[in-house]
């Protein structure tokens, strides 16, 4: 049986650190050495362009992929400084409308993975921020799922319980094995709603929460402008020194 972990990285919420986490993390692990993948779902294709791989000069994409005359995903993944990624397009959007009436299109990626699994140890997948086919095919085909939370937003918690009702809904009918990894708190910048937000969230969620906050810092925000991560673009930001705690804890949670 393999023993690749997947996990996707998921919130309905747009703009609460979905792409920056995906990406972070897997840079980490992939320097710490491990054989990491990276799959963008989301059309608006932020952590493709982050990876500095332009989305119009692709041979193929996640598109290709999950279409109904599909290709294997190994087809269209592309390397990025030690780590692979299989690209988003923004066709993909037209791509949810061809799904809608095909038989078993929740469980298209997790098919398409068991392909991969073996050449493996992470597979990290970005969601859009919706609770879509694209969301629903990650989280079948996921071990795990982060929630990263926007601790600077007075609606950081909107949709939460949305989110937990999707994964409730696949892990009965779709994955039984799905389960939350953890709530990371993203963006923290020291006001008075970024203390409420991480109150209110470690006492919903308690053991759940990572202890590692994000904080908010410029250059997490600068990374994907240069194509590349927080560790590639300034090692030793408060930025990339977050994200390296975050992940070692993520790599323990998930038995990596
Ligand atoms: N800790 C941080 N400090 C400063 N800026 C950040 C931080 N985390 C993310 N950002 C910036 O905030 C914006 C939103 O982050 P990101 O794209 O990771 O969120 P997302 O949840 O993927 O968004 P979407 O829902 O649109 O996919 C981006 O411009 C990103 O660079
Ligand atoms: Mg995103």
């Amino acid at each position: 049986m393999s023993t690749c972990r997947v996990i996707s990285c998921s919130n309905m919420k747009g703009g609460t650190g979905k792409t920056t986490t995906v990406n972070s993390l897997a840079a980490h692990c992939a320097r710490k050495g491990f054989r990491v993948a990276v799959i963008d779902l989301d059309p608006q294709s932020n952590l493709t362009i982050g990876f500095g791989v332009d989305p119009q000069d692709l041979k193929g994409s996640m598109y290709d992929v999950l279409a109904p005359q599909s290709i294997p995903i190994e087809q269209v993944m592309v390397e990025k400084e030690g780590l692979f990624l299989a690209p988003a397009h923004m066709d993909m959007v037209r791509l949810e409308m061809q799904l809608v009436s095909l038989y078993g299109r929740e469980t298209i990626l997790n098919k398409k993975l068991l392909a991969i699994k073996d050449n493996y140890d992470l597979i990290i997948i970005d969601c859009p921020p919706s609770l879509n086919i694209f969301t629903i095919n990650a989280l079948c085909a996921s071990d795990y799922v982060i929630i990263p939370i926007q601790c600077s937003s007075y609606y950081a918690l909107y949709g939460i319980a949305q989110l937990l009702e999707s994964i409730n809904w696949v892990q009965q009918e779709l994955n039984p094995n799905l389960e939350v990894l953890g709530v990371a708190l993203t963006m923290e910048n020291r006001t008075r709603i970024s203390g409420q937000i991480i109150e209110e969230v470690n006492r919903q969620f308690e053991k759940l929460v990572f202890k590692t906050v994000i904080r908010q810092n410029v250059k997490l925000s600068e990374a994907p402008a240069m194509g590349t991560s927080i560790f590639g673009y300034a090692a030793s930001s408060q930025g990339a020194d977050d994200y390296a705690r975050l992940a070692e804890e993520v790599v323990k949670r998930a038995g990596l």
